[in-house]
């Protein structure tokens, strides 16, 4: 009789042993039929048989349980969050250099530690640092057991089921490898896959992705190994961590002996012996960097020997031996195939070049913005020539585009070479292109020059003006209405019904009371539904007390922003105070206006804004109205002197039904304490409201102190 057909309970170790081997391998090959092109040739339930056995072999023999063991990962049943792997090396970053001099001082640096002369040459290794997510992938006996991200450097996460996904990395080795290896590189998707990714996304009218590196992190995060093998992810191997066996004495042989056991390796690494070889290979990347069809954000230099790598060893985080050469801001060519002009809440007419998409330091760009008319003539804002030769942008040019960090992409220039002969200079308009009224550059009263913005003088009679408007009103530091997002404020604000109309921020307060006496139900109409209509009511509702600086955002006032506002409502303390000071303000003299000025933190220009809102009594009207519908709170006193909570840690978990979390946490704030989302043992206080799960329950364990919402009300005093 073989192993197989043997009951658990009558397996000798010897046997168990066996069947234990036989049985990670048949759950290893299944696992890889199922994630690779192949269909599994087992039934669901056969697999779930085998891995059941192998469970219960396991608890009656634990010492047998293998390293390699499929209840040690990820399986095909992912777990519901990824289990913490700690590395058996610590995967560490690398330190950066950004000019041609930090590249010398790093070189010299390696010299000197060494005591070396410049005449005993060190040999370095340069190749492209891949903008992805490292991996450290682990072979057992020449099988893949598990393969984890880097997490903090010491623990990372298990992905192993994802892994497996992507075709590129070998499941097993070839025969002689050492018996322990884990190879280390980078996870990441190639520029082509990511647009091919997001144009199906957009044309099923989904959310795009922002750039090809957050794509392959989300898509390795999948708790649904299928996703991630929709994503095409790729890999390049680089580097390595535990190893039984060394089994090559530099970096470059390592890599050539990845590339043997089939893994990929880029082929843009080189050996290189002097600084200038080094620069130069540096200056020949970055040229083909554009052409390439992955991200790389620099060259990763390291010295090749590893004997002299282990006498380098390590600063805290980082080798000796290793540096990241980083590029600087990437530019790429593409054509401006429009420019459109988009109509804002204080009426700004800001051009947008509408370009050719095209992925410039990691993030597809299709759009950048052109700031104002003189922007366009190549003029900046105080007067100064900002592209060479004054070059202008025109419909059709073929453009510099630069993106660095997180900032705007911005068209630097022109290739005029490029211009079509008969492209004309682009006219900036004269009149809104929403509402058709005048558009206009104010004087500058202060300087007496033409102001840079063209501004459309329609106000609220400019659809574009009042919808930005409401959709600035319910924003997420403004009103922060969950629901309704700027294609329901289009659809509300364009509606004729009375019932289902809103035009201004009162309206959104009224609509659920005019649904009430009316036919035309919401929950009816494409796109809503009883549930989100529902929520949609319930999150309106929950706005209706409101923190006084969030009031005061939300209205909208030409340069005051959430700082401001914020300086407002502390100074003013509630919002009848702020208006009858504002009024008072009115002829920007007296005592009124005096004290808006020393406000620390306020100038003439807010002041003078805010003044000029009050003026209005279009403003003052829809203020009127809101003030029916909506409380704006008290603002937090600033003292927490004798405050009971000064300086503890605080957890609000659970659905509060007191107040709104963002209520509950200035509130905490105002009185002094430490708002937390999670749990831990520095945490002094959880307050925890209904349907409170495992923060609750960690709390508990951890021996804080907990509370309901009317105790937590008691604690600070109601
Ligand atoms: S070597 C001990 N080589 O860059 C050094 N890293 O900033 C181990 N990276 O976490 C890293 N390409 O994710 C190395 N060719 C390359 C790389 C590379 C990209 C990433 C890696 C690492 C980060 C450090």
């Amino acid at each position: 009789m073989s192993t197989e057909q043997i009951a658990v309970e009558s397996l000798t170790e010897e046997d168990a042993a066996s069947e234990l081997e036989r049985l990670a391998r048949e759950i290893a090959r299944n696992d890889a039929l199922y994630h690779g092109k192949d269909a599994p040739d087992i039934s669901d339930a056969d697999y779930d048989a085998l891995k059941r056995r192998n469970d219960a072999i396991e608890a009656r023999f634990p010492s047998l349980i293998r390293p390699d063991s499929p209840s040690r990962h990820v399986g095909a049943a992912p777990s519901e969050t990824f289990a913490p792997v700690v590395h058996a090396r610590p995967m560490l970053s690398l330190d950066n250099t950004f000019s041609q001099e930090d590249v010398q001082d790093f070189v010299a640096g390696v010299y000197r530690f060494l005591g070396r002369l410049p005449d005993q040459s060190i040999v370095f290794t340069a190749e492209p640092k891949i903008d992805g997510l490292s991996m450290s992938i682990r072979y057992e006996n020449g099988r893949m057991v598990s393969a984890a991200t880097r997490g903090d450097g010491t623990t990372g996460e298990n992905v192993t089921a994802n892994i497996r996904t992507i075709k590129e990395i070998p499941q097993v080795l070839p025969k002689g490898v050492p018996s322990v290896v884990e190879v280390r590189g980078e996870v990441y998707m190639a520029k082509s896959d990511f647009l091919a990714l997001n144009a199906q996304m957009e044309a099923e009218g989904k959310q795009t992705y922002v750039n090809p590196r957050n794509t392959a992190a989300g898509s390795l995060r999948q708790l649904d190994p299928k996703v991630t093998a929709s994503r095409k992810l790729k890999f390049f191997a680089y580097a390595w961590g535990e190893m039984s066996d060394m089994p090559a004495d530099s970096q470059y042989d390592m890599v050539r002996m990845f590339k043997d056991w089939g893994f990929p390796v880029n082929p843009l690494m080189k050996r290189l012996n002097s600084v200038a070889d080094i620069l130069s290979h540096y200056d020949e990347i970055g040229l083909k960097r554009p052409g390439l069809d992955y991200d790389i954000d620099g060259v990763v230099y390291k010295v090749d020997s590893l004997e002299l790598q282990a006498r380098l060893g390590f600063r805290s985080r980082s080798p000796r031996w290793a540096t990241a050469h980083k590029f600087p801001a990437e530019q790429a060519f593409t054509t401006v195939e429009n420019i459109d002009i988009q109509v804002g809440r204080t009426g700004a007419l800001t051009p947008v070049a509408r370009l050719t998409p095209i992925t410039v330091g990691g993030v597809v760009v299709t759009n950048a913005t052109l700031h104002n008319a003189d922007y366009i003539k190549g003029i900046g804002n105080s007067g100064e020539r900002i592209r060479e030769d004054d070059h202008d942008i025109r419909i059709g040019d073929t453009v510099i585009v630069q993106r660095a960090g997180d900032v705007i992409p911005q068209v630097l220039d022109v290739v005029m070479e490029k211009r079509a002969p008969g492209a004309k200079p682009y006219e900036f308009p004269t009149v809104c292109p929403v509402c058709g009224s005048h558009a206009v550059r104010e004087k500058n009263e202060k300087t007496g020059k033409l102001d840079s913005v063209t501004r459309c003088t329609g106000g609220f009679i400019c659809r574009a003006q009042a919808t930005e408007h409401l959709k600035h009103f319910v924003s997420r530091n403004a009103f922060d209405i969950e629901g309704l997002g700027t294609k329901q404020v289009d659809f509300f604000f364009e509606n004729d019904d009375p019932a289902l109309q809103i035009r201004t921020a009162p309206d959104i307060f009224t609509l659920e009371e005019r649904q009430a006496g009316s036919l035309t139900k919401l929950e009816n109409i494409d796109g809503f539904g009883k549930v989100s209509v529902a929520k949609l009511y319930a999150a309106i509702s929950e706005r209706r007390r409101i923190a006084l600086h969030r009031f005061i955002y939300a209205l909208g006032i030409r340069h005051v922003g959430e700082t401001t506002a914020k300086l407002l409502a502390r100074s003013y303390g509630n919002y009848e105070a702020f208006e009858a000071g504002m009024k008072e303000a009115a002829t920007l003299a007296g005592d009124a206006w005096n004290d808006l000025n020393a406000i620390e933190g306020i100038g003439e220009i807010m002041a003078r804004a805010i003044v000029e809102f009050y003026k209005e009594p279009r403003n003052t009207e829809v203020i009127t109205r809101l003030l029916g519908q909506v409380t704006p709170l008290e603002a937090e006193k600033p003292t927490t002197a004798g405050s009971p909570v000064a300086g503890k840690t605080v957890v609000f978990t659970g659905s509060l039904e007191k107040f709104t979390r963002d209520e509950a946490k200035a509130r905490a704030e105002g009185l002094g304490a430490k708002v937390a989302g999670s749990v831990s043992k520095n945490t002094d206080i959880v307050v925890a409201g209904p349907g409170a799960g495992s923060k609750l329950d960690k709390a508990r364990e951890l021996g804080v102190q907990t509370m309901d919402e009317d105790e937590w009300l008691a604690l600070i005093g109601g």
